[in-house]
């Protein structure tokens, strides 16, 4: 079944204009909404009170028309009551001063209060819900981490952070040792000694400040935990899921997902961003547990709440394209935000399906034509996901350190990853995007970005995958750090050393836009130059190990700067260098399985769902023109009826779904 509906605030409106709302969704094809999930106060308008009636009956009515609800927890927003009541709730700030409440995400969850409040409102509304049949599903709390506020610097998460300290290391002498406090001397003689990496003259010690940053990480899927627990014994017909935030950086959602049956995310892309940085929050999301929904989907101008700002509309058939997109990528459900632009509150300036004034226009017969769209490709779509050959490897503590310390300024590891993705999506694959513990030997090719952080038994699983047959990419930074964040002792690349079969002889940082040419020798930009700068490699290639590419110009003419080992059935790449887009695009068609599409133009995305006998091929053009390109054969698509290629001409905003 796929799921196609909105978020929708029944509190913002009266039941007359609810009762105009559900007859519009129903002609929409709709079948799901979500609700409820700043709406505690309502919930629970005292301690020792819970009032469901305001809810109870727009839940009966979108039933009868056909839509299905997702009741969001509450959590995010306590009532003014509980406030007020037990004030030590509240968040602090880097600075130590308290976030203040009026808006949202202003709570602390090692609050012990806290956690007390919002056990009780999960529990109490999932025993209320728990027997309805038109509730399918729970989100919980909203957009964790949202406005920066994971990282909290309250005296509660300080003691907390003490006790997952405790548990790591079980002695302060394994702590300093770690951490390496012998340095500005921060040695620690007992555990009330450890403050958090509060605002602080200089920089703080990164061992610190990546245990903190992991602590504040595990904080939030620890209250996962606790609500998907509830949640599943109260409701064990009910999904549980939380709505993700992409490429989000400040939660491991590796292990969040843990505590979810799949994960949601909310979608809103930007028209002048990257095509594809929806496409990279997708497969970050598929990737998780195989299966997603979008739970928040751009239809509307969005804006920034805080100016005031509102930006600017979809353009004609953008929605459309976004949803396709998202199904394209193997979202599983799409739930606009929102369906009504609201009247009051900090979120006036960001629309959804229809405008303040609720009267349907271009939008909303959008979404209406996406919604027959989805219903007559519904059933292939059934069981279908992506699946792909290639992986890459984005890994949180990875991330966190090189936020920290990103060696170039203004260097971003998503950025890098993104470039890599972007390469790989150019030449017709999705990524799977994995931690460090997945299984790799499902992957033909795995592209491990700046993997810095490395220990033995990650280094020796790369090797084994390698020797088994695969391809594996090394960028630059590969292997210089312990998993505690300090310098490794060995020779760059580290540990990954032995089998990727070259030393780094010398890092040259860039920090003034100096650049460098390096020439390709072999591969698929042999004779071609490309122009490298921000930081080089100078690389010393091991015996048989060949090189690729080679720098032109003083002090470096002639040294490596990206090489290939083949080590057992498989290869190992190593790149000194960050390469330009194109470059990197026709550098990895050698590292890459062959992909059907050949030649994809610019602004074209093609991916493929299949599941059992089925394959369907999706080609999606964002570049605002026509594009032209040829096809391994003529297929049908399932939104027109009709036979498509080998030759195709697709429109600006054209969308195709092939049956293959
Ligand atoms: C999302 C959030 C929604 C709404 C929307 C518009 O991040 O989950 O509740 O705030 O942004 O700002």
């Amino acid at each position: 079944m796929f799921y196609h509906g909105a978020c929708y605030y029944p509190e913002h409106w009266t039941p007359e204009q609810a009762r105009q709302h559900i007859a519009l969704m129903q002609k929409a094809g709709f079948n799901v909404v979500r609700m409820g999930e700043f709406a505690w106060s309502k919930f629970q308008p005292d301690q020792g009170r819970f009032k469901f009636d305001w809810l109870d009956p727009v839940i009966e009515s979108l039933n009868k028309a056909g839509i299905k609800t997702v009741l969001g927890t509450p959590t995010a927003i306590p009532p003014q009551w509980a406030i007020v009541r037990y004030p030590d709730i509240l968040q602090k700030d880097r600075q130590g001063h308290v976030r203040n409440p009026g808006s949202r995400c202003h709570c602390c969850k090692n609050a012990p209060a806290y956690q007390i409040l919002c056990e009780r409102i999960v529990r109490e509304i999932a025993r209320h819900y728990a027997g309805v049949d038109a509730v399918i599903g729970w989100q919980v709390d909203n957009e964790f981490g949202c406005h920066y506020t994971t990282r909290c610097y309250c005296e509660f998460c300080e003691k907390a952070f003490r006790d997952w300290l405790l548990a790591k290391y079980k002695s302060t002498d394994a702590l300093n040792e770690a951490w390496g406090t012998s340095f500005w001397g921060f040695e620690f003689r007992n555990w009330a000694e450890v403050p958090l990496p509060k605002t602080m003259p200089a920089a703080p010690n990164p061992g610190h400040w990546l245990d903190f940053v992991r602590f504040s990480s595990d904080t939030q899927v620890k209250f996962m935990k606790m609500q998907y627990d509830i949640l599943k014994s109260l409701c064990p017909g009910h999904f549980v899921t939380h709505n993700y935030m992409g490429a989000f950086p400040e939660i491991d959602y590796y292990k969040l997902s843990q505590h979810v049956d799949f994960p949601v995310w909310d979608n809103y892309p930007d028209p002048h961003g990257h095509p594809l940085a929806p496409s990279y929050a997708h497969d970050i999301t598929r990737s998780l547990k195989g299966k997603f929904w979008v739970m928040e989907h751009k239809s509307g101008p969005t804006g920034d709440a805080a100016a005031g700002v509102l930006d600017e509309q979809p353009e004609p058939g953008d929605i459309r394209r976004w949803a396709w997109q998202s199904v394209a990528n193997g979202a599983d459900g799409i739930v606009y935000f929102r369906w009504r632009a609201c009247l009051t509150g900090a979120e006036q300036y960001w629309h959804g399906i229809l405008d303040h004034d609720g009267v349907p226009r271009r939008r909303y017969y959008e979404v209406r034509k996406i919604g027959e769209e989805l219903a007559r490709a519904a059933g292939e779509l059934e069981g279908t996901s992506v699946e792909t050959p290639v992986a890459l490897i984005r890994n949180f503590d990875t991330l966190w350190s090189v936020e920290r310390q990103p060696t170039i300024r203004g260097f971003s590891y998503d950025a890098h990853c993104f470039d890599l993705y972007t390469a790989a999506k150019a030449n017709g694959h999705s990524c799977d995007i994995i931690n460090t513990d997945a299984a790799l030997s499902n992957y033909a090719t795995v592209l491990a970005p700046c993997l810095a952080l490395v220990d033995a038994p990650l280094a020796g699983r790369l090797e084994e995958y390698v020797k088994a047959g695969g391809t594996l990419v090394l960028t630059p930074m590969s292997g210089t750090r312990t998993p505690a964040n300090a310098m490794s002792d060995q020779t760059r690349p580290g540990l990954l050393a032995p089998f990727a079969g070259l030393t780094i002889e010398e890092v040259r940082p860039y920090q003034h836009g100096q650049t460098h040419e390096v020439v390709f020798k072999t591969g698929p930009m042999a004779g071609k130059t490309a122009t490298v700068g921000t930081w080089i490699e100078v690389l010393e290639p091991g015996d048989g190990v060949e090189t690729i590419a080679a720098y032109r110009g003083e002090p470096v003419a002639g040294r490596a700067a990206i090489t290939c080992n083949r080590l057992g059935k498989g290869r190992v790449f190593y790149l000194g260098v960050y390469l330009p887009a194109l470059a990197l695009r026709e550098f990895l068609r050698d590292c890459l399985p062959e992909f059907p599409v050949k030649h994809i133009p610019d602004g074209v995305e093609v991916t493929v769902r299949q599941g059992g006998q089925r394959r369907l091929l999706f080609l999606i053009n964002h570049s605002g023109d026509r594009r032209d390109l040829m096809l391994p054969g003529q297929f049908t698509d399932l939104l027109s009826g009709e036979a498509v290629g080998p030759k195709v001409a697709l429109a600006k905003n054209g969308v195709l779904v092939l049956r293959v």
